[in-house]
């Protein structure tokens, strides 16, 4: 029981049947917005948090939610849009909307396609909200006792069914391999292996250094393939202690452990006939590892505090970037988990060994962040283009992209980038010629022949450290022939 201070109402907490406290899920990018709200029901309900509707759809398929309130303002997923989607996988859930004066249209078409119960006017009084809340409570209650919305929830789920289709269309086309930019013969190998791979349910092993786009490319290979109609789901193997990574993927009975309230269903579960990505695979404990060998080997998942197991049918996809070969040679990765991950692997190599990526990337990512602050950068200079094809780059593809981003915000009135908006790292001269041995000291005047004895040194750096002629002409940027020939002219 709470009463509001500078209020005469005094509200009691509502309880389920079996004494348990009902389950309220908020969804709002603002996280001062969240914390408020946290504040003002955290006494008398379950509360759940989402930071954006794809965080709230997962809640609501694992949470019991009675009421889901979700701003109309969100970048990504808007309000009514989260909200129609609730209603395919919480029917029963009360939805309401936080908005603002100008979303009015937005409200009105919402509420009239019965996606919502009712809307909440920012800004919003304490005790007001509250009872929002409360009467949303009695009409879960209501609707939970006499089934009396059965007939308008069959209609808008088929409605929804229709409108999903659009919805995942969308999805499809973001993710589809179309948006994974590699024209380097080491890129397109990788497309090779995808495509095929795509078609089939076989697990998956990425490995690459940090940014080179395994998040992308797990992605792309669940929505290129048969399985795209149903989830994907993702797990951060390194972010979680044991018992937490456990119950997140297997899930858990209540009370399985000191703060598991309420039964939890596991992403193994969430992501049936799915696929779930297991990032950073690595960092799993040996016990961790035991059990991922059991769902590997015979498609069983049992949640914690359980005796049961259960069927799932998930396709795995995994990522590391570390040496998991090594990992296995010194005992801290079991060798049968590893064989039975590494059914197929793709390797995706880092930006500096497939450097005539970076002019379709830079221009990908100008275009990316030319739309996101409304300018109208043209390209980049010759000696722009220069220094990003002559970094070393060591977080690759995700370092290309903030560099980018940064420098068209910074560009003012410019057209074009050019080497002096890169940052100081980027334009420094110590990073530009580091790769393994002594850097590049010019020791003469004469500009041309400096320019030779520095082609000289990179051509020799290149086929030092890749092996071969071919490979070497693909991380300098240039092609095979022109390697050739200007060897013969520097008389290497
Ligand atoms: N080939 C590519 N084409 C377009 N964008 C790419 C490509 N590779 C990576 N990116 C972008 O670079 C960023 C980093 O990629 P991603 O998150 O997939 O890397 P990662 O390998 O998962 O890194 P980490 O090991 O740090 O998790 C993302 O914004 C991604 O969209
Ligand atoms: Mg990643």
């Amino acid at each position: 029981m709470t009463s509001d201070p500078g209020s005469s109402i005094s509200i009691e907490a509502p309880r389920r049947e079996d004494g348990r406290r009902y389950a309220l899920l908020f969804v709002d990018d603002e996280e001062a917005i969240l914390e408020t709200l946290q504040m003002t029901f955290e006494d008398d309900y379950d509360v759940h948090l989402a930071k954006g509707g794809d965080e709230g759809l997962e809640l609501l398929e694992r949470e019991e939610i009675a009421v889901v309130i979700a701003d109309q303002r969100m970048p990504g997923m808007e309000g009514a849009e989260f909200l129609e989607r609730a209603v395919e996988i919480r029917p029963e859930a009360i939805r309401m909307m936080i908005t603002g004066y100008a979303d009015i249209t937005a409200v009105i078409h919402a509420v009239n396609e019965g996606r919502i119960h009712r809307y909440i006017q920012k800004p919003w009084e304490s005790h007001e909200i509250r009872l929002n809340v409360r009467q949303a409570i009695d009409a879960y209650q209501l609707s939970h006792e006499k089934g009396q919305l059965a007939a308008a929830l069959k209609e808008a789920h088929d409605r929804l069914r229709r409108e999903n289709l659009y919805l995942r269309r969308e999805v499809e086309r973001r993710y589809a391999f179309e948006e994974i930019i590699g024209e380097s013969p080491a890129m397109q190998k990788v497309f090779d292996v995808l495509e095929k791979v795509a078609e089939t349910d076989a697990t998956v092993l990425l490995t690459g250094e940090t940014g080179t786009g395994k998040d992308l490319v797990a992605r792309a290979v669940h929505y290129a393939g048969p399985r795209k109609k149903r989830r994907f789901v993702a797990q951060n193997c390194g972010a979680l202690p044991e018992t937490l990574l456990e119950s997140e993927l297997f899930g858990h009975k209540r009370g399985a452990f000191t703060g598991a309230h309420a039964d939890k269903k596991g992403l193994f579960e969430i992501s049936d006939r799915g696929t779930i990505f297991l990032d950073e695979i690595g960092e799993t404990t040996p016990g961790m590892q035991v059990r991922l060998l059991r769902v590997l080997q015979d498609g069983e998942i049992r949640p914690l505090g359980t005796a049961d197991t259960r069927r799932v049918d998930v396709r795995i996809i995994a990522a590391t970037n570390c040496d998991l070969r090594k990992e296995v040679e010194e005992g801290r990765f079991r060798e049968d988990l590893y064989y039975r991950l590494r059914v197929v692997e793709i390797h995706l190599p880092p930006l500096r060994e497939r450097r005539t990526d970076i002019p379709p990337l830079a221009h990908h990512f100008l275009d990316q962040a030319n739309k996101k602050m409304g300018k109208s950068l043209q390209g980049f200079t010759n000696d722009g283009m220069d220094r990003l094809m002559a970094c070393e780059w060591t977080g690759n593809v995700r370092e290309l992209g903030n560099e980018i981003e940064r420098a068209v915000a910074l560009a003012g009135g410019a057209e074009r980038i050019s080497a002096e908006m890169l940052s100081e790292e980027i334009r420094g001269p110590r990073r530009e010629f580091e790769s393994g041995g002594g850097g590049f000291t010019p020791t003469d005047t004469d500009l041309n022949r400096t320019v030779d004895d520095l082609k000289r040194h990179m051509i020799r750096e290149a086929i030092r450290d890749t092996g071969s002629k071919s490979k070497a002409a693909e991380r300098l940027g240039i092609p095979r022939q022109s390697l050739q020939k200007m060897m013969k002219r520097l008389g290497l």
